[in-house]
């Protein structure tokens, strides 16, 4: 018989989402005709249609692709030139990052799992809590941890706590750990990081030989413009940080695919035997083994979504969903909840009424209200006592959404 990764059996109850589609499935079966009027504001899941730009760019790729002058086969692992060149210029300007540093993929949950690939064994892990799970379950499968204790924290991960009192940025740790995994706008808690924050992460890092994975997937929601965009506008960084992006948000590509990892050559991981070796150096040889290239239609829709016309299409996207982000805080502010995110991310983080958990304010929702939310405890054991709803949705659903939370409560 084949051997299984048995790191797989210490995973707990299956990734969340698939665990609420569960619930909402068994609500859907019990209750037929009050599922009908169901609104889904749980997974963050963009609504609203790719831009112009980025879909005539992916059009005339394809027909490109039906010519014999035009066909393309497999194009570079690492990305088309392009492409790589257009995020280099606009989503990194003058912070001196190089289309070389850049690795297009079909997605940043795929990136910021797959990245454990180049790193060795015994590693320090240091996730925020609550967490992407993503994070979490990938080092869990990478055979990184032990056993999950009963609040869900897998032995050998150094949980950074975010509560309300640190506005959800933690505090530097007191030991040392090798790796640390930020994201900014944040996923749930939809609350970002100052630069002075930053500024002290990138200090560690560089303190401890640490390398921070720096998701910046939610970059494009932010109004303020004191919060950094990427973490290399912090000196130093490109010495320690990994930086993962994704068009997903930003362009509505989460059913095109495509996303971009950021490695400079300055970041260094160890051998045993204490030599440096660049990180970069390692991923290209990962991905090239591993990852054919995004598609080429995709690349171009990717490409477009810089172009004026893109941009401008963007700033839209962004616009209407913060805008859903500011209803739904202020429904929930109205009800005398406590209420954090939304200001510069599209998901706002919301704490639980007196007397209900997070499951249970799920399914309170879900019963009453008929609106999926996710529970703040399925991200982390930090997390019990909140849940988030996603701005990622119709400016009628958010409305009615606003309608049905002031009966609820
Ligand atoms: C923090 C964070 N990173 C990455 C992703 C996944 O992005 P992609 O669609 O590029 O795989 C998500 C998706 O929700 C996310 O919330």
């Amino acid at each position: 018989m084949a051997r299984i990764n048995e790191n797989f059996q210490k995973l707990k109850a299956g990734y969340l989402f698939p665990e609420i589609a569960r619930r909402v499935n068994a609500y859907t079966e019990a209750e037929p005709e009050k599922a009908k009027r169901l609104i889904r504001c749980g997974i963050g899941d963009v609504t609203e249609p790719v831009p112009v730009a980025a879909r005539e760019a992916m059009k005339k790729a394809v027909d490109e692709l039906g010519e014999r002058g035009s066909f393309r086969g497999y194009g570079p692992e690492q990305g088309y030139p392009f492409l790589r060149e257009a995020i280099a210029e606009n989503a990194y300007g003058d912070l001196d990052i190089h289309p070389d540093d850049i690795f297009v993929s079909d997605g940043s949950k795929c990136d910021s799992g797959n990245i454990l690939d180049i790193f060795g064994p015994g590693n320090k892990i240091a996730v925020t809590d609550p967490v992407y799970p993503v994070y979490v379950d990938t080092n869990v499968m990478a055979g990184n941890t032990g056993e999950a204790n009963d609040a869900g924290e897998y032995e050998g991960l150094v949980y950074l706590k975010c509560t309300p009192e640190n506005g959800f940025v933690p505090a530097i740790p007191e030991e040392k750990v090798d790796l640390i995994y930020l994201c900014y706008p944040n996923n749930p808690t939809g609350t970002s990081a100052t630069r002075e924050q930053l500024e002290a992460w990138v200090a560690y890092a560089k303190k401890c030989d640490a390398i921070l994975f720096y998701d910046a997937a939610y970059e494009a929601f932010i109004q303020d413009p004191s919060v950094p965009r990427s973490i290399y506008e912090i000196e130093g960084a490109k010495d320690c940080a990994i930086e993962f992006r994704s068009f997903s948000k930003n362009g509505g590509f989460t059913g095109v695919r495509c996303a971009f990892t950021v490695i400079p050559d300055t970041v260094v991981g160890t051998t045993a035997s204490g030599e440096s070796v660049p990180l970069k150096q390692l991923w290209g040889r990962r991905h090239s083994t591993k990852f054919n290239g995004a598609s080429y239609p995709v690349q171009r829709g990717a490409e477009a979504i810089y172009s004026e016309a893109g941009k401008a299409e963007v700033a839209e996207l962004v616009k209407h969903y913060m805008g859903n982000a500011k209803l739904l805080k202020k429904a929930c502010e109205a009800l005398n909840l406590k209420v954090w995110g939304g200001e510069n991310a599209p998901y706002v983080w919301v704490g639980c009424p007196e007397g209900v958990d997070s499951w249970g304010m799920f399914q309170k929702m879900l019963e009453e209200a008929q609106v999926v939310v996710t529970p703040g405890a399925g991200f982390g054991a930090a997390g019990e006592g909140f849940f988030r709803i996603s701005a990622f949705n119709s400016r009628e659903n958010v409305e009615e959404v606003c309608e049905r939370l002031k009966a609820l409560i």
